[in-house]
């Protein structure tokens, strides 16, 4: 049996433990994936674009656990009432191949993606960080706006964004959160001013530049999260050209990040070498870092791996028959359970009745027909 974990799912495991525990637990397993990074087969995400969008499978496996994601990009989708982003995926088993988990991860995916910018953060921000800028105030960014402030000690976030209904929305639940001051500005250029840390997490399919180098301060951390396919972008490429930049994985990153703008020879550090120990993430506090952030297989597989656990734990989700369960794994015929398919008219004659028929058809020679030739062969 496959276990299905639905959003309601999702949101017990959240109700139950407190966002600020689940972003720690997840962290906790992106690290440890991320720690193992040779130990996986890796890959670009596999694109599909459309005019209006783009749906993306996101394939990974180490020896034990293979898993995918299916993930849509589209900007305009609100407009029918849609998510920009909707996601779901498969946890299966490498040894026999059978699916073992189902999930929903529109919900998850925000929580994971919050998890792993917090993550980069706390290597590559300044220690005393207390202040984010916030542009783009969608659906991913209440998840943003917590990670930071429940992992890093964020106290301030000033919001921005060109629909002034989604900063309604999220000073709305970010207004009751104790130790978070949410300030709304007018401007990225004002969100940003005196900021430790930016995080954009626009939508949009261009090359949109949102934030610009007269708007970088010595010591910010950037966290570029809307970035995340070819042709769409929020950076200026004078931003990364004067930061030091980090990607989740290099090939796949240079294709959707916003580092697609730079020559291929730009240098950029992927995060499990910081995270192992094996490269340095902040090394001065007036250095100015970026995390190129398009999302990475690894971080679903972590995140798949803590929903299994959790469902087990939790006695959560249901099992579904996606693969039928056979007593002979060679009969799958009879799953269709048909009722017996012979009727009198089609049922085959016994072989002594075909002898005759056949004769009675065409007395000589016999073996004209396969039908006769195998009536022919039998014993009579
Ligand atoms: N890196 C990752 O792992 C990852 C994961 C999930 C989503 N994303 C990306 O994050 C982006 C946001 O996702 P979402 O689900 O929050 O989308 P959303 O559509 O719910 O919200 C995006 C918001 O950005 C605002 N916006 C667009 N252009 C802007 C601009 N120039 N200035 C200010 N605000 C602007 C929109 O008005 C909207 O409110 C998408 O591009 C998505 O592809 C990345």
């Amino acid at each position: 049996m496959t276990r299905l974990l639905t959003t309601t799912d999702i949101a017990r495991i959240v109700q139950h433990h407190g966002l600020a525990s689940c972003f720690q637990q997840l962290t906790s397993y992106l690290a440890d994936d991320y720690r193992r990074w040779q130990e996986f087969d890796k890959s670009a995400r596999v694109a599909n674009h459309s005019a209006e969008g783009v749906i993306e499978l996101m394939p990974i496996a180490d020896a034990r656990a293979y898993s995918f994601k299916y993930v849509n990009g589209h900007p305009k989708n609100h407009r029918v009432g849609l998510p920009t982003v909707m996601a779901f995926g498969v946890l299966a088993d490498v040894a026999t191949g059978t699916p073992t988990l189902l999930s929903e991860l529109t919900l998850s995916t925000a929580l994971r993606t919050a998890a792993t910018s917090a993550l980069a953060a706390q290597h590559l921000a300044r220690t005393d960080a207390r202040t984010m800028a916030l542009i783009g105030n969608g659906a991913q960014s209440e998840f943003q706006a917590l990670a930071f402030h429940h992992l890093l000690g964020i106290e301030e976030v000033r919001l921005y964004d060109l629909d002034s209904a989604a900063t309604d929305k999220l000073i709305r639940h970010l207004s009751a959160v104790p130790g978070l001051r949410v300030v709304r500005c007018a401007s990225t250029a004002e969100a940003v001013r005196g900021a430790d840390i930016i995080t954009t997490v626009t939508a949009d399919k261009r090359n949109a530049t949102i934030v610009t180098p007269d708007m970088i301060e010595p010591g910010m951390h950037l966290n570029a999260v809307g970035g995340d396919c070819p042709g769409k972008t929020e950076l200026h490429a004078d931003v990364l050209a004067r930061a030091s930049v980090f990607v989740e994985y290099e090939p796949q990153s240079r294709i959707e990040g916003d580092v697609q703008q730079m020559p291929a020879d730009f240098p950029v550090t992927e995060l499990w070498r910081v995270l192992r120990g094996d490269a340095r993430g902040r090394q001065q506090p007036d250095e100015v870092t970026v995390f190129d952030s398009v999302g990475f297989a690894l971080e679903d597989f972590a995140t798949l791996r803590w929903l299994r656990d959790q469902a087990e734990a939790l006695g959560l989700g249901q099992d579904l028959a996606l693969v039928p369960a056979m007593a002979d794994p060679k009969d799958l015929f009879a799953e269709l359970a048909l009722a017996p398919a012979a009727t009198p008219e089609t049922a085959p004659l016994p072989i002594g009745e075909a002898r005759a028929a056949m004769r009675a058809i065409s007395p000589e020679p016999l073996a004209t027909t396969a039908a006769a030739a195998q009536a022919d062969a039998m014993p009579a």
